[in-house]
């Protein structure tokens, strides 16, 4: 099978069995079965936090759980639970129709609902672990279907326990979502701050909030079913303040956020920007021409072209910044 059609990056890349999984007692079929049972498996949910740059000699498991349900309402919260293979757009536009809100700044992020904890999605000031309950997944060596709390995630910045001790060993089935009542916007972004003040919308609905943060993606993210693409591709580096004040120091623009921690992100997108290389390209991969965090596909790039590029922007900001930048997609 040519996964090409299954990554957004649009990467070519040919695996020796794909099987479609709709439910925890597919996962259990597949396991007895005595050729795949044995064979190594890979586990792909929408394909949008992926750079394949080979073919996978393993048995891909395709993850098309679906189903969505209010399954409880508590004082402080409602608990909907979804299917992994559920679109995670969709499913933030379900839960608004539903009068469920509590998703609308993470709108627009491409994927699957059951790939969101795995990475701990995030944008405009919400992350996934702050709306989260808990999930089922299924161990791929017993069959077990176990359920995991927000802690047992080890959720952190686009980081889980599903990235680290438990990659490739459980496939997520369900993920159980926390929607907090009652609902309060999260506007502390400059970018929501901005909408308020261009429409005077102070006490914006859910509703507006999610078109808000729609139109701001929109402008400066590409549409994977137009250009392939993965999101960001690094994740935004976080230094010590003694770093940050040395960096400041030659680079007085370097833009940099506080953390709680006392430690300091700073953009990565402006870094590669600064290094001069948004809208290049080597070969068929690029830079995105409205945000130089994003790495697009120009039409017909390999994964070998993609990774080129990408250690060429990562010697250039560690020359510049003598910061490593890091992948945020799973590198395969
Ligand atoms: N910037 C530039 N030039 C660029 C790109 C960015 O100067 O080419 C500057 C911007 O002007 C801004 C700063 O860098 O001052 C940060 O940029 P932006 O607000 O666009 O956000 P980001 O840090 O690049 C992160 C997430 C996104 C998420 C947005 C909004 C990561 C790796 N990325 O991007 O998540 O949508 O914030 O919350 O944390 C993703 O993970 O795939 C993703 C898209």
């Amino acid at each position: 099978t040519n996964l090409k059609p299954y990554n957004t990056f649009g990467l070519p890349c040919v695996a020796r069995t794909l099987v479609r999984i709709t439910s925890e007692a597919d996962v259990r079929r597949l396991l007895g079965d005595p050729e795949l049972g044995r064979a190594p498996k890979f586990i792909l949910g929408g394909g949008s936090n992926l750079v394949l740059t080979r073919d996978l000699d393993a048995c891909v498991l395709k993850l098309e759980v679906k189903g969505r349900a209010l399954v409880e309402t508590r004082d402080d919260c409602h608990i909907v639970e979804v299917g992994a293979g559920e679109n995670w757009h969709d499913t933030v536009q379900w839960c608004l129709a539903q009068g469920l809100p509590g998703l609308e700044n993470m709108a627009l992020i491409p994927g699957t609902v059951g790939a969101a904890p795995v990475q701990n999605i995030g944008a405009y000031g919400i992350e996934l672990k702050d709306r989260f309950e808990s999930l089922d997944a299924v161990d791929l060596v017993t069959g077990r279907t176990i359920t995991l709390t927000a802690e047992q995630c080890r959720f952190g910045y686009r980081d889980s326990v599903f990235k680290q001790h438990l990659a490739g060993k459980s496939i997520i089935t369900r993920v159980r979502l926390r929607l907090p009542r009652p609902w309060q916007p999260v506007l502390g972004y400059l970018e929501l701050e901005r909408k308020v003040q261009e429409t005077g919308i102070t006490e914006p609905s859910a509703q507006q909030i999610f078109d808000w943060v729609c139109a701001v993606r929109r402008a400066k993210l590409p549409d994977p079913a137009v250009v392939g693409n993965v999101g960001s591709f690094f994740k935004n580096p976080v230094v010590t303040p003694e770093q940050c004040r040395d960096i400041i120091a030659r680079d007085p623009h370097i833009v940099h956020y506080p953390m709680e921690d006392g430690s300091f992100k700073l953009a990565a997108g402006w870094m590669i920007d600064a290094c001069g290389w948004k809208g290049k390209s080597i070969g068929r991969a690029g830079v995105y021409e409205k945000q130089a965090l994003v790495l697009v596909n120009r039409g017909g790039a390999s994964g070998a072209e993609v990774v080129t590029l990408a250690r060429a922007i990562q010697e250039s900001v560690y020359g510049r910044f003598g910061i490593r930048l890091e992948p945020e997609p799973v590198v395969v």
